[in-house]
């Protein structure tokens, strides 16, 4: 596996390649790698014959200071594990050669509307760092397809929508959550809960399946997200939200008419934890 946090080789290479005839599928991550990743990193690989893979902690995502700070750093057995899983070339930048003028004076990508709700609305400016920073991604990769997790149901959203409104020329390919066995969705900020709090954190997937089972035989929605609200705050949950919305425009759902996702994110010890449930209306 190549490394390089080189801008310059990465192109060469990428040239490279396109001139041998290679196609190439990317997936993007802020390393402290798990199985959701390396889950999208085997999906690529059915779909190009070269994978490049990232690790930045980009800086324009985060909304808060402290989060970017404790944000895990793994690099070394974020690479073991691509090299087993048989990367070809993995992008390590540094925030001064993706921002060298800084964050203030960059131009940024926004998608509008999708960007200011859920996630949005609790982390002002999330979605303007993820599209930019794919943005920058996309164009120094050109990858012909790229894999995302639909554990970021939003995110890969804006995704989708930057892709079509930019016209970039790439397949965006969403790959499925990753669960412990407990239904716990995979995620780095896991690594933030005391063992007390990990045997807590699988309430969030079996509130939602319920409110989804409620929902499916014909409960009031409004109701079953009180009650759903309700579950995880007499337990060490704070809920940031639970919302049921149309999964294809995650506009606000209150009839179950066509097919549906619940979107939950709440606080437990020092995580924000997020899940999502996509599901069709009628049993
Ligand atoms: P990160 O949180 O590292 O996630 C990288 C990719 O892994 C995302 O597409 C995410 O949806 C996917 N992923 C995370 N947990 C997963 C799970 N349990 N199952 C399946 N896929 C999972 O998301 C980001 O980084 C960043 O916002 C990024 C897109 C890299 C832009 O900075």
């Amino acid at each position: 596996m190549i490394t390089t946090e080189n801008t310059a080789q990465l192109r060469a290479q990428i040239k490279a390649w396109r001139l041998a005839g290679e196609t190439i599928a990317f997936v993007p991550t802020m390393g402290n790698l798990h199985l959701g990743h390396l889950t999208l990193v085997a999906e690529a690989k059915k779909r190009a014959t070269k994978i490049v893979a990232s690790i930045f902690v980009n800086p324009m995502q985060f909304d808060n200071p402290n989060d970017l700070t404790n944000y895990p750093r793994t690099l070394e057995q974020d690479s073991e594990q691509l090299i087993a899983q048989g990367v070809d070339l993995l992008f390590t930048p540094t925030p001064e050669i993706m921002y060298p003028k800084g964050l203030d004076a960059q131009t940024f990508v926004e998608v509008p509307g999708i960007s200011d709700i859920l996630c949005g609305a609790s982390r002002p400016g999330h979605f303007r760092g993820v599209a930019t920073i794919v943005t920058k991604l996309f164009n120094l990769v050109t990858p012909d397809i790229a894999c995302f997790g639909t554990k970021d149901y939003q995110q890969l959203q804006v995704i989708r929508a930057m892709v079509e409104d930019l016209s970039i020329d790439t397949e965006i390919i969403g790959v499925e959550t990753v669960r412990e066995s407990s239904g716990l969705a995979k995620s780095s900020r896991n690594g933030y809960l005391t063992a007390d709090e990990l045997t807590v954190a699988p309430l969030l997937y079996q509130v939602m399946q319920q409110l989804a089972k409620a929902v499916k035989q014909g409960e009031s929605i409004t109701e079953q997200i009180s009650l759903a609200i309700a579950r995880l705050d007499v337990s060490d949950f704070t809920t940031d939200y639970v919302k049921v919305r149309y999964a294809d425009d995650l506009t606000n759902a209150t009839t179950a008419d066509r097919q549906l996702v619940i979107l939950a994110a709440a606080f437990l010890g020092k995580a924000r934890l997020i899940d999502n449930l996509v599901f069709e209306p009628s049993a």
